[in-house]
């Protein structure tokens, strides 16, 4: 066997290890049922289709009637849509299982269901709809004259305040809640807020937003940024070291799993794959309340290389829809 990206290796057997998972349970008229979650899909996608015929009197429209057939093809024409959508390993992907599994979700599913009528694949789509982010933006820019912004902003909380200036398109933002209404208490991101930022007329409220532009020896360097409330400037930081330490090429450097720490709560938080278990139990044994939560911040990043000076976009692979672009 040879050591390529073709072929099986001895060591991709070698360090293949079997993972015990906890089972998904779901119920259909009365009965339990235990299946394999993923990388299996066949158990989501089975419980799916089983909630979804649920409603109906399956034994009265008889085993081998065209009535039943059509009601399972129906089923198993919009299960195995989201499948291919959103299933895949979770060491690699995040899934939305819960929602997929939402009973009110897979009835709304089955909304469109015509007894009579087959509905054409090309009308099915995946129930969930796009992935939105609960972040709002940070982008980061270098112009032909060398130029550089890194510009982040905030809504807070979705659609910020939920109120918009009539005819011009602007939604107003939320960031009342970057200052102390109650001082000792977190706020909506679970900040502590201290008498620093407590709320006064005309006070501007404190932010974490941490745009930054990183120069050596003078010259631009990285312009970096991120959403994310508190978890932004530990975005950042480990943005910049992992370029100005480990000297990581600036995509690993933006992709790389990330960890957090705020003060209060006081919890050692990490993305999944940011610390391995043994790190963990050697950071617990330090007193670290370590505890695995989502996706940290996107950090879109330029590098400029010293040497050529050619500029390297790095759009967060978090995010399905960003985009490092050069004109
Ligand atoms: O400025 C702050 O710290 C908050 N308004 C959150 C900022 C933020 O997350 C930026 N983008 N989402």
């Amino acid at each position: 066997m040879r050591e390529n990206g073709g072929t099986i290796a001895l060591a991709d057997l070698r360090g293949y290890r079997a993972i015990e998972r906890t089972p998904l349970r779901g119920s259909y008229r009365g009965h339990e049922v235990v299946v394999l979650p993923p990388p299996c899909s066949g158990g989501v996608t089975l419980l799916q289709m089983l909630a979804m015929i649920e409603p109906f009197d399956v034994r009265a429209l008889g085993r081998d009637s065209a009535a039943k057939h059509h009601l399972f093809a129906e089923a198993m024409r919009r299960a195995f849509c989201d499948r291919i959508e959103y299933l895949g390993d979770p060491a690699f992907v995040s899934m939305p299982l819960a929602r997929m599994l939402e009973r009110k979700y897979l009835a709304g599913r089955m909304a469109d269901f015509d007894p009579g009528r087959a509905t054409p694949s090309a009308m099915v789509r995946p129930g969930l709809g796009p992935r939105e982010s609960t972040e709002t933006t940070h982008f980061s820019i270098v112009d032909a004259a060398g130029n550089a912004v890194a510009n982040t902003y905030t809504l807070r909380n979705g659609f910020g305040s939920g109120v918009t200036i009539p005819g011009t398109g602007l939604l107003m933002n939320n960031v009342m809640d970057d200052l102390a209404a109650k001082v000792g208490e977190p706020n909506a991101h679970g900040l502590m807020q201290g008498s620093a930022n407590a709320i006064a007329p005309g006070k501007r409220a404190l932010s974490s937003m941490t745009p930054a532009l990183v120069f050596r020896d003078g010259r631009l360097l990285l312009v970096t940024g991120s959403p994310g409330g508190p978890t932004i400037i530990n975005t950042v930081l480990q943005v910049v070291t992992n370029v100005a330490d480990f000297g990581l090429p600036v995509m690993q450097a933006v992709a790389a799993p990330r960890m957090h720490h705020q003060w209060l709560p006081d919890e050692l938080a990490h993305e999944r794959n940011a610390i391995s278990a043994e790190t963990a139990a050697a950071l617990r044994a330090r007193g670290h309340k370590v505890v695995e939560k989502g996706s940290q911040g996107e950090a879109e990043t330029i590098w400029i290389d010293p040497k050529t000076g050619l500029r390297h976009g790095a759009a967060d692979p978090r995010l399905p829809d960003t985009k490092a672009m050069g004109y």
